[in-house]
């Protein structure tokens, strides 16, 4: 009743921001993603009856904050399975936990495809993505391949996700600027209810957000990098737009964020292929194309306030380990 699984973080190019029911965590817009290789989760769990309650771990420590959403997650998994033995979850990141670089979603991916392989279950991928989701709207894209779909449906789930494009089908290169390595101090659950309940520009975004989400499989399908950065940026400024229009205003950059954004835009027009897009934190990511990987890395190492610069691929979705 044990197993290991691992799982890397995802950067959406077309954001999700905004649940449609808080209670079932369904988004209320489908994204676009790029599962990450280069920083991994690796998570333990471990079923036993003898356990009065879950518990979690997270790089070494007993956390209390993380454990009902955990539990919720796993009593989700149990009762499809019908089991009752609660788990220990012991989980470790090599990058920073909780800082805008989606590690609830390669935490909660690796969590499901660990916990189902412990309990020997076999779990249609529609439901792990739902199990998933509980945990975080994003942590499904976390399950899938490279470029990955995350659709809204009429099914019983309310969406979709499934990979567009296998990580060797479109080479693309992410690097991430860190420009600071604490946690953030509004959740994007908090933020996403603060932006549906109070920013005017909210509905807007909901409406126009399928036409995004359209133009860009276009062009994914048609590996077209320069449409694909426009409109990523786009998607990317609009989501914070309406974060910040939010009351209280929600501003998730710092200032070596602004500089780092408009290192990228210069880079860009001087010809080098690459985009940027920035989720709940102030961290940067830069997508390129392989070969703008070392100029773009050296670029963002030589910012100001930059502390660290890690590189990734794209990668594989979560998967036991052996
Ligand atoms: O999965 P959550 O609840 O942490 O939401 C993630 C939201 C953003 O990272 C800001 C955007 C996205 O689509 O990943």
């Amino acid at each position: 009743m044990q197993a290991t699984a691992i799982a890397h973080p995802n950067v959406a190019l077309i954001k999700y921001w905004g649940k449609q029911d808080v209670a079932i965590n369904l988004p209320a817009v489908g994204s676009l993603s790029l599962t990450l290789d280069g920083l991994t989760t690796r998570t333990s769990v471990f079923f036993d009856p003898e356990f009065a309650r879950d518990e979690v771990i997270i790089n070494g420590r007993l956390d209390e904050q993380a454990q009902p959403r955990v539990a919720r997650c796993l009593d989700m998994l149990r009762a499809y399975v019908g089991v009752t033995d609660k788990a220990r979850v012991t989980t470790e990141n090599d990058f920073p936990t909780g800082a805008g670089l989606a590690s609830s979603a390669s935490g909660y991916a690796a969590l499901v495809a660990a916990a189902t392989d412990a309990l020997g279950a076999d779990v249609p991928a529609d439901e792990l993505d739902l199990i998933a989701r509980i945990g975080s709207g994003s942590a499904p894209r976390s399950l899938h391949d490279g470029i990955v779909l995350l659709e809204k449906s009429a099914g019983p789930t309310g969406m979709h996700c499934y990979s567009v494009a296998a990580p060797g089908d479109w080479p693309l290169s992410v690097i991430v600027a860190v420009t600071t390595r604490e946690q953030k101090s509004v959740s994007s659950t908090g933020g996403m209810e603060a932006s549906r309940a109070t920013s005017s520009c909210y509905q807007r975004w909901v409406e126009t957000h399928p036409a995004d989400l359209r133009a860009a499989i276009e062009h994914v399908e048609q590996r077209d990098f320069e449409a694909l950065a426009e409109l990523s940026e786009r998607s990317c400024l609009k989501m914070h737009a309406v974060a910040m229009s939010s009351d209280p205003p929600l501003v998730y950059w710092s200032g070596a964020t602004v500089d780092c954004m408009q290192r990228i835009r210069e880079l860009h027009r001087s010809g080098t292929p690459v985009f940027f897009t920035i989720d709940a934190g102030p961290q940067l990511k830069a997508i390129c194309l392989p070969e703008a990987a070392d100029q773009v890395h050296a670029a963002m190492t030589e910012m100001p306030g930059v502390v660290e610069v890690l590189d990734c691929r794209l990668g594989y979705g979560a998967r036991v380990e052996a």
